[in-house]
């Protein structure tokens, strides 16, 4: 395991070496912003590190309500909520819309978080083929008297495959049902103006479709969100368990994600930066050879079917001080992945020198690129 000696910056401090960081989540690289560092710094100062109790009790704050209303604003919504994690988001939907189906269809590939989510009480359970909407409607059919929602990933954690909403949106309204998109990897990255994955494909106003984003990708910081209507945000306060008997986020995170919304919104260059670099990134792969996803999304994994080459290619990288992860959690792949992500913050020089590495790789062990 990596032990980190610095931030989670384009380049990292371990074990007394620095690296070049193509690994994490940081796609905007915001993680270590100046703005988003004072921001905590000024939260802490002001509330202390912690409110110490749930939102319902006294762990409202004013700052939560301000970090509320600017997720709303950001995500074009009447509101949002806040709480302790983006894993926690599938959970409270799932939960709060339940007397709304009758049946779960999910993703093969769906993060952990998905099941995981899944009310005690739901029988059926379904999982189509990876991003296949014909599966999904021939599972739908199959269950005819039972209304249905569909649960799937926005970005896929570890391939940035995109789930393909265009054919899947249309399965759901054909079939009156719900569709809720984990959007995790998409906030702050797809779409015009960063709102996720449904507005990559023009449905960002389209009805009965729900999203559970993080603060810690992209927007650098810490905290899962729900933004939605009115009537949904307010059943989650009413509602959840989970929102309502946790500690409210701590003062640093929240004020620190409302500087980080300001930024994201004043400078869709970084946006843009970040989209620029994947895509060259993914070209220098595909013209090295190696095998990767088409996607436009920051995570741009090389795949391989020998587990023991994908390995040996993160040592590799590492050794010529690049840290790019030989992942195989939390999800489920037939292939092995080396999962290598795009910032806003990586530098020309940094995408050629993985570009040289990786090509040294290929050099030395044509046979070792899948
Ligand atoms: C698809 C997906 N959903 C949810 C989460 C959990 O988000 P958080 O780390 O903010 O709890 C992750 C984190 O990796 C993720 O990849």
């Amino acid at each position: 395991m990596l032990i980190l000696e610095s931030g989670a910056g384009n380049y990292i401090w371990s074990e007394g070496h620095q690296y070049s960081c193509f690994a994490g989540n940081n796609y905007l690289g915001l993680a270590n912003h100046p703005k988003l560092v004072e921001a905590a710094i000024e939260g802490t100062k002001k509330y202390g590190l912690n409110f110490s109790a749930s939102r319902q009790t006294t762990g409202t704050s004013e700052i939560h309500l301000e970090l509320e209303k600017q997720l709303a604003g950001f995500k074009h919504r009447d509101d949002a909520v806040v709480f302790a994690s983006g894993y926690l988001g599938n959970k409270i939907l799932l939960h709060i819309l339940r007397d709304e189906y009758d049946a779960i269809y999910a993703d093969q590939s769906a993060h952990s978080s998905i099941p995981d989510g899944i009310p005690s009480d739901l029988s059926a359970l379904y999982f189509y083929e990876h991003c296949n909407a014909a599966d999904l409607e021939s599972l739908i059919r199959k269950n005819k008297s039972k209304k249905p929602l569909v649960i799937t990933d926005g970005i896929f954690a570890l391939t940035g495959e995109i789930a393909p909403l265009d054919k899947i949106y249309p399965v759901v309204e054909n079939n009156n049902g719900l569709l809720i998109v984990d959007d995790a990897h998409a906030t702050g990255v797809l779409g015009k103006n960063g709102r996720g994955t449904p507005e990559y494909f023009d449905l960002g106003d389209a009805p009965r479709i729900f999203q559970t984003e993080t603060m810690s990708k992209a927007i650098g910081v810490y905290g899962g969100f729900i933004a939605s209507s009115n009537e949904i945000t307010q059943r989650i306060r009413e509602k959840s368990l989970v929102y309502g008997a946790s500690t409210s986020l701590p003062p640093s995170l929240v004020t620190a994600a409302t500087a980080s919304i300001k930024l994201i919104t004043e400078h869709p260059e970084l946006r843009e930066r970040m989209l620029l670099n994947s895509a060259r990134i993914r070209a220098g792969f595909n013209e090295l050879g190696f095998l990767t996803t088409n996607s436009c999304a920051p995570v741009i994994p090389i795949l391989f079917s020998n587990q023991q080459n994908a390995a040996d290619l993160s040592d590799f990288l590492k050794a010529h001080h690049i840290i790019a992860p030989f992942v195989n959690y939390p999800v489920k792949t037939v292939q092995s992945i080396v999962r290598i992500t795009a910032s806003a913050a990586h530098t020309d020089q940094q995408i050629d020198e993985l570009l040289t590495v990786l090509e040294q790789w290929k050099n030395s062990w044509p046979e070792r690129m899948q």
